[in-house]
């Protein structure tokens, strides 16, 4: 999906079985009970890497939040506002939660740190869902979800998990991007290791 060859239709397959993934996983009301549990009001939402849009427009349906993305490549978009531009660097909008799904795998540990940081100028939170590299959900995704998703999208998804991060690696990454800070952080990992949710509170 990084691939320059991947625009148009053949994008929009990928948002679309990703989307799918996340019905599945249950990833959106996860994310939903995440925002909610912040324990401050949430008026406006920020999705760095949010793709097709899917997870914001959920957020609006069901919270009644302004939401904005930003993507590298946006996608087909549900009529959600999204800005193009890089996440890691670009001075993004101002946002009560930002959240990143699928999207921390992607980039180097080095590009992370820069995320988190440069998420912290605009956003008092940070939610990051990413896979886990494991051999668990790896069984787990080929077994359940690949019969269930388009082709490309399996392939994608066992890359995925292999090139995700373990759980130590990415509170490593945190605590380095962090450091010197007031901000703090809590990682959530079900039993089936089937994700995990990274909560930053910069302040
Ligand atoms: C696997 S997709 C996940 C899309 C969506 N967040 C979801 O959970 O379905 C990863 C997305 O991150 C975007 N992305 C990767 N690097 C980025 C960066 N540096 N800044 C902004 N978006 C980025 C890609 O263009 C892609 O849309």
């Amino acid at each position: 999906m990084d691939s320059d060859e991947i625009n148009g239709p053949i994008l929009d397959r990928f948002h679309r079985d990703l989307a799918r993934v996340h019905f599945l996983l249950g990833s959106f009301p996860t994310l939903e009970r995440f925002v909610k549990s912040g324990g401050a009001p949430v008026r406006r939402v920020l999705d760095v890497g949010c793709g097709g849009g899917d997870l914001l427009s959920y957020l609006r349906r069901r919270m009644g939040v302004e939401v904005i993305g930003v993507d590298l490549k946006p996608g087909f978009q549900n009529d959600v506002p999204v800005i193009a531009a890089d996440a890691t660097t670009a001075l993004l909008p101002e946002a009560d939660v930002a959240i990143s799904s699928l999207m921390a795998h992607h980039l180097t540990p080095e590009q992370n740190i820069a995320l988190i940081r440069n998420v912290g100028r605009s956003c008092r939170r940070l939610l990051i869902l990413d896979l886990i590299r494991h051999p668990l959900p790896l069984a787990l995704f080929s077994v359940f979800l690949c019969p269930l998703i388009g082709k490309e999208a399996a392939a994608d998804g066992r890359q995925s998990i292999r090139r995700a991060f373990t759980t130590d690696e990415f509170s490593g990454m945190v605590r380095e991007a962090l450091a010197g800070t007031a901000g703090t952080f809590t990682v959530d990992v079900p039993p089936l290791l089937s994700r995990q949710v990274i909560d930053i509170r910069y302040r």
